[in-house]
């Protein structure tokens, strides 16, 4: 049995006892802890069978929301027709996110016209089995309607388009969402605006940056009750990224426009970004007094592409970085800023990774069969231990 406690300790710099006896509150005995390394990486590399998964209930015992983006609609492998994602989603978690039938294509695809229908068939299947909405996304550079893409207006035109946009969908689904991601990806990596160019915004060049703040307007005015979340990807890697996201979360509470949190996309890898940026990061948005939460986790595991089958040497370290994860996020963000955990697919062959790249990969935790992967129970170890 890989002790990952003692791991984590390491990885997050308890070495020296003085470091661990002062703060963390656990006395490590270096030379136990290298002899306890040396088992670690001796059993790594004799790992030849895909160890035991005994999660009856990720979400069981969890005091915050644990979520998965699931299909549905028209979009392939829709969960509504699928009772292996139907089983696995009700068993395990308590919220879902739809990968992408709340978009602004799929609700709003004419300018006068939305469509609601497979929406609102998810959110009664959610409702009906005891899980939640996380709603994505109202305001996005990707996946807009065609029509607004060609829609023509002076500033203020776009700003009611967008506002009427905001306020129709979000006023539909009131009281039957717990959250919203009301603007995803407004940033560079840099820390600009993502601005003009090819995956440029239509709202940052026709409204300006104050777009933002409008929607997070608008969507507190039409569903008081939903927590509302700016969501982005990198954050848990950029700093520059998430610097000027921190900023503009501290200025939105400075002259009180809405922002309950900010989510955290976390597609990342199996060796990057470390845990201990992971939690600084973290850290930032705990330090601003608002929710963390991970909106689309997944890990790559093939990142170097060498790999063309997952064998059980890779499942269980991608075991451990789900555990690292889940208990980085657990260990940093306090049970009052915890806005939950959200694995985005159910299935590995549901990714929206598979494809993207030449190579296999297996980022989620269950495989294209539908059974559970050590993953999964690398993720049920930290929530069980780090609660
Ligand atoms: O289902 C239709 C199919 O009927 C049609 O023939 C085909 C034609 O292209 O399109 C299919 O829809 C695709 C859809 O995924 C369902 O598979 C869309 O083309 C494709 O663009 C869409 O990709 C989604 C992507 O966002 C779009 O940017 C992914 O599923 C979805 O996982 C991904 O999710 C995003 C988050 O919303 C924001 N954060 C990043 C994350 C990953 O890109």
């Amino acid at each position: 049995m890989i002790n990952y406690r003692i791991i984590a300790l390491v990885l997050s710099g308890c070495l020296s006892l003085t470091a661990c006896g002062s703060g963390g509150g656990h006395q490590v005995d270096k030379a136990k802890l290298q002899d306890k390394q040396e088992d670690n990486k001796n059993q790594q590399e004799e790992i030849t069978e895909f160890t035991p998964v005994t999660v009856t209930s990720l979400k069981e015992g969890v005091d915050f929301p644990i979520g998965v983006a699931v299909p549905a609609g028209n979009y392939g492998s829709s969960i509504m027709l699928s009772e292996d994602r139907q089983n696995l989603a009700i068993k395990h978690f308590s919220q879902l996110s739809a990968e992408n039938i709340m978009k602004m294509d799929a609700l709003h695809p004419a300018q006068d016209s939305f469509n609601f229908t497979d929406a609102d068939n998810l959110v009664n299947f959610a409702s009906n089995n005891g899980l939640s909405m996380h709603g994505h996304v109202l305001v996005w550079h990707s996946q807009t309607a065609s029509w607004m893409r060609s829609f023509s207006g002076d500033k203020q035109a776009w700003i009611e388009m967008m506002e009427n946009h905001v306020t129709t969908i979000a006023t539909h689904f009131a009281g039957r969402l717990k959250s919203w991601d009301v603007v995803n990806e407004a940033f560079l990596d840099d820390g600009n605006y993502r601005s003009t160019g090819e995956s440029g915004s239509i709202w940052y060049q026709n409204i300006g940056a104050e777009f933002i703040e409008r929607a997070f307007i608008a969507a507190r005015s039409a569903d008081p009750d939903a927590e509302l979340y700016y969501n982005d990807y990198n954050l848990s890697s950029s700093a520059a990224k998430l610097d000027a996201v921190v900023n503009m979360a501290a200025d939105f509470k400075s002259r009180n426009i809405p922002i309950d949190g900010v989510g955290f996309q976390m597609h990342i890898s199996d060796n990057y970004p470390s845990i201990s940026t992971i939690k600084s990061q973290f850290q930032k948005v705990v330090d601003l007094g608002i929710k963390v939460k991970i909106t689309e986790l997944d890990i790559r595991m093939n990142s170097a592409e060498t790999a063309d089958e997952l064998t059980p040497k890779i499942a269980e370290k991608q075991k451990k970085r789900y555990y690292d994860v889940v208990s980085a996020y657990l260990t940093t963000v306090p049970a009052s800023q915890r806005g939950g955990i959200t694995v985005w697919g159910i299935s590995d062959i549901d990714s929206w990774i598979i494809g993207l790249y030449d190579s296999p990969d297996w980022p989620l935790l269950f495989n294209a069969q539908f059974e559970a992967k050590p993953a999964l129970q690398g993720m049920a170890d930290a929530l069980a231990e780090f609660k």
